[in-house]
C-alpha cells in the first residue's frame, strides 16, 4: 500500500503548496468558465462528438478524473472507487452531478476502448469517458491541472467543479466514500446546508470498530471496489472460496504482482485474463505482510460465509451487523 499512499500524499502536498491551477474561484461568472475551458470537439465512449465546454462542462457539477485504459496500477482503482461513488449517489448521477473521465492517452484510447473500460466498471449514464485529438485533450487536461509529462508519472487526484458558481477544487478518489459523496453533493450550494445537517446525524450513528481483523481495512479500501465476497463477479471475480481454488503462495504472489505473473505466462493468470477481458487486476504495491493478511482475511470470510452455522453463530453475526460489520456476509 505504501506506494499508493505516498503518491497520494505527494499530490496532496503539491496541492497544498499551490501547485494547483484550478482553485476555488467562488464567484459566479468566474474566470473558470467559457473563457477558460477550450470548447474543442471531443468524443465520448459511444463515439458521439461533443463540444468540451458546451456539452460537458457548461452549467454542470462535474467530477473529473484522468485515466488511460492500459494503466495497470492506480487508475483502475480510481475508476473502481468512482464506480462505488456512483452507486452511492444513485440517480443523482446524470441529474445533479456528472462524472467525466478524460483519457490522458488519446493516441491509444479510442471510443471503443473507453467503452470497454466503462463497461468493465459498470459505469452508468451520466458518466462520460472522453477522448479526442491529442493536442486538444492535452490542452483540456492542462487546464484542469493534469500536467504529467509521461503516463506513469500521472497523478491520481480528481477535480470537482461547479461551472455555475465557478467553484473548482481537487480531491482524492481515496477519500472516505461517504465524505467524498458528501463533498460532491456539497458542490451545490443549496445542498451544502442540508449535507452539513446530515453529518451530525451520521456522526451520532458511528460505532467504533473494536474488532477489525488484520487485512479487513485494506480489503475494504483497496479490493472491495472490484471484488465481492459471495455476491458474484463485480469488476473482477467473486473472491468467496478463492482460498479453496488456489493455493496460498499463488494467491499472495498474484496479489502482490499480477502484472508480473501475466508476463510470466502463469497459466491461471492467463486464464483469468481471458475471462476478464477489459480490465486487469492492478499492481497495488502490497507488501508480503499485506498479502498474507489478505489471504487470511479471505480464508476467514470464506469459512464464515460457507461453513454450516449454528444458531448461536447466526445470532452473534446479527449482533455484529448492527455494529456495522455487515459488509460481506449478509444478503
Ligand atoms: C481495479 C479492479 C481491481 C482491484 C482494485 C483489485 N482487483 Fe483483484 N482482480 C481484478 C480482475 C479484473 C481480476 C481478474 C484477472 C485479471 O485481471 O486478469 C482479479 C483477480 C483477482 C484474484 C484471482 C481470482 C481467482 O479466481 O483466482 C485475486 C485473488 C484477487 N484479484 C485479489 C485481489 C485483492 C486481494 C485485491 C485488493 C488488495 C484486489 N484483488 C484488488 C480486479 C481488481
Amino acid at each position: 500500500m505504501r506506494n499508493i499512499l505516498l503518491r497520494f500524499f505527494a499530490c496532496a502536498v503539491a496541492v497544498a503548496v499551490g501547485a494547483s491551477v484550478v482553485q476555488a474561484a467562488g464567484t459566479a461568472g468566474s474566470r473558470y468558465g467559457s473563457d477558460y475551458f477550450p470548447n474543442v470537439d471531443v468524443l465520448d465512449q459511444d463515439g458521439r462528438k461533443l463540444k468540451f465546454y458546451d456539452d460537458v462542462i457548461r452549467d454542470k457539477i462535474v467530477l473529473v478524473s484522468f485515466i488511460y485504459t492500459s494503466c495497470r496500477d492506480i487508475c483502475p482503482l480510481v475508476t473502481a472507487r468512482l464506480a462505488q461513488v456512483q452507486e452511492r449517489l444513485g440517480s443523482a448521477v446524470g441529474r445533479d452531478v456528472f462524472f467525466v473521465s478524460i483519457s490522458i492517452d488519446p493516441e491509444n484510447d479510442t471510443p471503443q476502448r473507453l467503452k470497454e473500460h466503462a463497461e468493465a466498471f459498470h459505469a452508468g449514464p451520466g458518466w462520460l469517458f472522453i477522448t479526442g485529438r491529442p493536442d486538444d485533450i492535452k490542452l483540456i487536461n492542462y487546464k484542469l491541472g493534469e500536467r504529467s509529462r509521461s503516463l506513469t508519472e500521472h497523478r491520481n487526484e480528481i477535480v470537482l467543479g461547479n461551472d455555475r458558481t465557478g467553484d473548482w477544487a481537487r480531491d482524492s478518489a481515496f477519500t472516505d466514500m461517504s465524505v467524498l459523496a458528501m463533498t460532491i453533493q456539497g458542490m451545490d450550494p443549496e445542498k451544502r446546508r442540508e449535507a452539513a445537517r446530515q453529518v451530525i446525524v451520521d456522526q451520532a450513528k458511528v460505532v467504533p470498530d473494536t474488532d477489525v481483523l488484520p487485512g479487513q481495512a485494506l480489503y475494504a479500501r483497496t479490493c472491495a471496489a472490484c471484488h465481492t465476497l459471495g455476491k458474484g463477479a463485480r469488476v473482477g471475480p467473486d473472491l468467496l472460496g478463492v482460498t479453496g481454488r488456489r493455493d496460498r503462495a499463488w494467491l499472495a504472489n498474484y496479489m502482490i504482482a499480477p502484472e508480473r505473473m501475466r508476463a510470466a505466462h502463469d497459466p491461471i493468470a492467463v486464464e483469468l485474463m481471458g475471462k476478464y477481458k477489459n480490465v486487469r487486476m492492478p499492481t497495488l504495491g502490497l507488501s508480503e505482510n499485506d498479502a498474507s493478511d489478505l489471504v487470511a482475511y479471505l480464508e476467514f470470510q470464506t469459512y464464515r460465509i460457507t461453513a454450516p452455522k449454528s444458531e448461536a453463530t447466526r445470532a452473534h453475526e446479527r449482533g455484529h451487523q448492527h455494529g456495522g460489520h455487515s459488509h460481506n456476509h449478509s444478503h
